[in-house]
């Protein structure tokens, strides 16, 4: 379906975005995992969650749904059932690197498979750790899905020393690692989300420049309510919106505010934009607060290495940022870009090219400068919600806007975006 957007002079108002898409996927598996109900509060009822629900539903768990509420009956250790089809991962990367971690350490054998885009995403970064576990896998000959996972006789534990700075990856160690009385650790040398450790309260030993997470056993989940803070990462493409355009005051409810995900919040501050935190506070062990987002001139500046783990998903939006703002706009230590939803470096600079703006691409970034220069073309989406939604913002700041290809690919992460810009809109 292709998107027209149309420029828009300013936002006003409050919005209460859906929950975070990192939390929600775990909140369900660590439901589903529990021996019996949880709830989760304020999940994110989008297709990706929505593949993770309907995965636990095959492996025997039931499931109620409401627009933000679960009611979740956790099948305990060692009760999943051989689902009667192959567990279907949709667009989610999470899905599929997680639940590898899980259904490595079960006694019957499982395939999972995918959309397109997923078929083609690098699996082997979750195979050889599980592998050196004792998981047996048999993968497509690149190295990904349809992916079968076979009943584990025993695994061992590891201590695994990360070279790809991956949450999935992380987790899918720890998870397996649950299911076994001897600790599982996992060696972070970059700092990545760390929902799994948080929401699981497992160990974690702080290093010079790296840290050790373990986990065993006792760290099997027990039924929880969950709360999910409002996704930052979706947060994101509203802040750039508000700073971008004159005469706009935005308050974004009850946003995740986690360590190892707000390096989004201070960069675009670092960059001038006014955005100021009220009301922080905490909720299931993980820290939240209001955003209060108004016009601002940006300016560029130099993106510190260490933040890339923390701003990968935001990279888009924050690009479109950078278009925006005084100076150049340069992003490096980015490769793993090229291994998500869409190789987002290619995504991003055929895009930028098509608008005329000067774009230099690098095997791990690349770099824009000047301004939008086509305006009202069709710009692609690549099927990937994050360039959907990055692209669609561009589209409302400049004046006669833009049109998007496969627009329907934000249901992703976030079905109602175009809902939620139009209660912001002031006309
Ligand atoms: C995620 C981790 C990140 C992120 C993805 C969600 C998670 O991937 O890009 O959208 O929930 O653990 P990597 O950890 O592979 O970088």
């Amino acid at each position: 379906m292709i998107q027209k957007i149309d420029k828009i002079n300013s936002v006003k108002g409050t919005l209460t975005l859906p929950g975070d898409k990192s939390i929600s996927h775990r909140a369900v598996m660590f439901s589903a995992m529990a021996d019996g109900k949880s709830t989760v509060q304020n999940y994110l009822n989008s297709e990706d969650v929505n593949s993770t629900i309907n995965c636990f539903r095959k492996l025997g768990c039931t499931i109620e749904q409401t627009e933000t509420t679960l009611a979740i009956v956790g099948k305990g250790f060692g009760g999943f059932q051989k689902p009667d089809s192959n567990l279907d991962a949709g667009n989610s990367g999470t899905t599929t690197r997680l639940i590898s971690g899980i259904l490595a350490a079960q006694k019957f054998d499982t395939t999972i498979v995918g959309d397109v885009s997923l078929s083609k995403r690098p699996m082997k970064r979750v195979v050889a750790p599980l592998t050196e576990m004792g998981a047996k896998f048999e993968t497509s000959e690149l190295g990904s899905l349809p992916m079968k996972v076979f009943a584990s006789d025993k695994l061992k534990a590891i201590e695994y020393d990360m070279q790809i700075a991956s949450a999935q990856i992380k987790s899918a160690v720890l998870l397996a690692g649950l299911h076994l009385d001897e600790a599982t650790v996992v060696v972070e040398h970059s700092r990545t989300r760390n929902h799994t450790e948080t929401l699981l309260k497992l160990k974690v030993d702080e290093f010079d420049g790296y840290r050790k997470i373990y986990s065993s056993k006792n760290n099997y989940p027990k039924p929880a309510k969950y709360i999910v803070p409002a996704d930052i990462s979706t947060s994101a493409f509203f802040m750039v919106l508000a700073l971008n355009l004159k005469n706009s005051e935005l308050l974004l409810k009850n946003v995740l505010l986690n360590e190892t995900r707000d390096g989004i919040i201070k960069i675009l501050q670092q960059m001038g934009g006014k955005i100021e935190i009220e009301n922080p506070r905490e909720s299931s062990g993980e820290k939240l607060g209001d955003l209060r987002i108004s016009s601002s001139e940006l300016h560029n500046i130099e993106i510190d290495k260490n933040l890339i783990p923390n701003i990968i998903d935001e990279i888009p939006i924050l690009a479109v940022a950078g278009l925006f703002a005084k100076g150049k706009f340069v992003i490096r230590n980015a490769k793993e870009l090229r291994f998500k939803e869409s190789d987002r470096i290619d995504a991003l600079c055929s895009n930028f090219q098509r608008l005329g703006v000067e774009c230099t691409e690098y095997e791990d970034g690349f770099e824009i400068d000047g301004s939008v220069n086509n305006e009202n073309i069709l710009v692609e989406s690549f099927h990937d919600h994050r360039i959907a939604m990055a692209f669609a913002i561009l589209g409302m700041l400049v004046g006669k806007g833009i049109e998007i290809n496969d627009f329907e690919s934000v249901a992703v992460s976030n079905p109602n975006f175009l809902n939620q810009v139009e209660e912001i809109a002031v006309k």
